[in-house]
């Protein structure tokens, strides 16, 4: 398999957001696109834990999965190129947005509440929404993280027809980015 680096420049590229912002559909219909792997930090997690995320959650608590988060994504970003989706709290840990900007270009899938909501219903296993207000949970979270997630190198709305449409906005990005980096070179 040949990956065509020349749009990332041989980085990876990670991909932050919201739960439910489709990070993992999207992020797997980029790596295609692109001919590079694709990770999902989240599985990777589970799979170094041994257990599920709401299990690590429920007996050994947040930061304790914060810690292995922080570990298993450093691990998987020096594995070298890559698309790699994050869970949604990873890229809050400044050593985690550290490493990313160096060593990937970041895109931010961008959401709207009810699109995130409507999306986080149709499957579980997040416990930071098993509670009695999830909406307000995802509207806090926004509200906290949305201007991290801003210092994304790349911000795309994440689109309601499907992940395609997403990919080819990246795509496009991702190309301009590349544009805009040869022009400063110039
Ligand atoms: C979390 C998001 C989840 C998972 C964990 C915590 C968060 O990943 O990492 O439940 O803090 O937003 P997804 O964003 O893939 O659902």
């Amino acid at each position: 398999m040949t990956a065509d680096l020349s749009r990332t420049s041989g980085k990876s590229v990670v991909l932050v957001g919201l739960m439910g912002a489709g990070k993992t559909s999207v992020g797997r219909k980029l790596a295609e696109k692109l001919e590079l792997p694709f990770t999902d930090a989240d599985e990777e997690i589970v799979k170094a834990a041994g257990c599920s995320i709401e299990d690590i959650f429920e007996h050994y608590g947040e930061d304790a999965f914060r810690d292995v988060e922080e570990r298993v994504i450093s691990r998987l970003l020096d594995q070298g190129p890559q698309v790699l989706a994050t869970g949604g709290g990873a890229f809050m840990n400044p050593r985690t947005r550290t490493q990313i900007a160096a060593q990937s270009v970041s895109v931010w899938l961008r959401a709207d509440l009810d699109v995130l909501l409507r999306r986080t219903r149709r499957r579980g296993g997040r416990p930071l929404l098993k509670n009695r207000d999830p909406k307000a949970t995802l509207k806090r979270l926004m509200d906290e993280r949305y201007p991290v997630y801003a210092e994304a190198d790349i911000i795309v709305d994440s689109k309601d027809e499907g992940p395609d449409a997403t990919v080819r906005l990246i795509t496009d990005a991702l190309g301009a980015l590349g544009a805009a980096g040869k022009e400063t070179l110039a």
